[in-house]
């Protein structure tokens, strides 16, 4: 498998999380050498890949779990939300609302697109709400963090970031993703940035939220072995830990990359609409939005013709159109979510691409 996805011979994929060469070097040493080890899990490749999140998040601690979704799970049950309100947007993948009902949240959805909406979230505030998610779409950081954590302040509520897409992304002299909130909950499953395969990590600055998530991922065993809570097999394997922090060695490299990328896309594809940068972006997702009335599974087919497969959305069926979230939705209108899930697009996007291979794309879009 060389770690693209879909598509027949020769055509473009939406990304590659194929590793190089020098990382396979890598990898090869540390499986030998855990292997040698015996121990596959919570030893020295969790504690550095732990290390290095912090350091990417500009965070005080990081605790590895094995999953983006564990990660959120372990946020919300460290935080004490069982019975109390969370606030979710609609805009966002299954496992951050999926995640705190299992912690035992009532969820309620706000409205936002590639960004919360402001006044949605402010009128979703009230006296039972214990905390906000804001989840950072794509790898782009809204502008309006800064209001968003007084605004959670002000009210007491916590402030939790899902950072699965956001690896490096930064608010221009405001910080790195997983800074923000109390707590931020990080993927390293196999499609994103940085990746482990399946992998996740809670970065914090706060010292209680981080013992708790050691306790938590552990089956809620302090270190006295006795469980004192309810927690899960949550750990990251020590295999998985080593691939991601070989990924996350060369990340700064990486992010230049994608954003000489989307830049690139920028500046050609001017039928498109490109979200104004407000500082570093992950470039997990290439967004762009279509002009009103623009046929965007026409769009699919005719570069699909012309060999590029464009992916799925972020998300083209947001929360409230699921099944599953029926009943959080009953009776309200999410319009910003459902504007942003019916009109943009991602152009395929890797750190790997060449400029041909983007030019190709840029040429394929033109004048689909
Ligand atoms: C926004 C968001 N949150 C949480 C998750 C869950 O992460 P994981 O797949 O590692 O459990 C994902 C996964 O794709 C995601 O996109």
């Amino acid at each position: 498998m060389d770690g693209t996805r879909g598509g027949g011979r020769g055509m473009i994929p939406p990304f590659s999380a194929a590793l190089r060469d020098d990382e396979i070097a890598v990898m090869l040493a540390a499986t030998a050498e855990i292997a040698r080890s015996g121990r596959f899990v919570l030893g020295p490749h969790t504690e550095a890949f732990e290390a290095a999140v912090a350091a990417m998040a500009g965070t005080r601690h990081a605790a590895a779990t094995s999953s983006g979704s564990t990660a959120l799970e372990v946020v919300f049950r460290a935080i004490g939300v069982s019975g109390r309100t969370v606030l979710v947007p609609a805009n966002t993948n299954y496992a951050t609302a999926a995640s705190a009902l299992a912690a035992g949240a009532r969820v309620r959805l706000y409205d936002a697109g590639l960004y919360p909406d402001l006044d949605d979230l402010r009128a979703n505030l009230s006296a039972d709400v214990a905390a906000v998610v804001v989840v950072h779409i794509g790898g782009y950081l809204s502008p309006d963090l800064p209001q968003i954590v007084s605004l959670c302040d002000d009210a007491g509520v916590a402030l939790i970031e899902d950072a699965a897409h956001a690896h490096g992304s930064t608010l221009e002299n405001r910080g790195a993703a997983g800074s923000f909130g109390i707590a931020a909950a990080f993927s390293f499953f196999a499609t994103k940035v940085v990746t482990a395969g399946e992998g996740g990590a809670i970065t914090t600055d706060d010292n209680a939220i981080d013992a708790a998530a050691r306790i938590y991922r552990n089956q809620g065993k302090d270190d006295t072995g006795l469980h004192v809570v309810t927690g899960g097999s949550w750990r990251i394997t020590e295999l998985g830990a080593a691939l991601a922090r070989t990924r996350l060695t060369h990340l700064a490299d990486d992010l230049i990359r994608r954003r000489n990328i989307i830049d690139r896309y920028t500046e050609y594809l001017t039928a498109l609409t490109f979200p104004t940068l407000h500082g570093q972006v992950s470039g997990h997702k290439a967004i762009a939005i279509l002009d009103t009335g623009a046929d965007r599974e026409r769009l699919r087919r005719t570069v699909s013709e012309r060999g590029i497969i464009l992916a799925r959305g972020v998300y083209e069926q947001p929360l409230h159109r699921q099944p599953v979230f029926a009943d959080l939705a009953a009776g309200r209108a999410f319009p910003v979510a459902d504007g942003f899930a019916d009109t943009h697009i991602c152009l395929p996007l890797w750190p790997g691409m060449d400029d041909d291979t983007v030019d190709r794309i840029i040429g394929a879009v033109t004048n689909y």
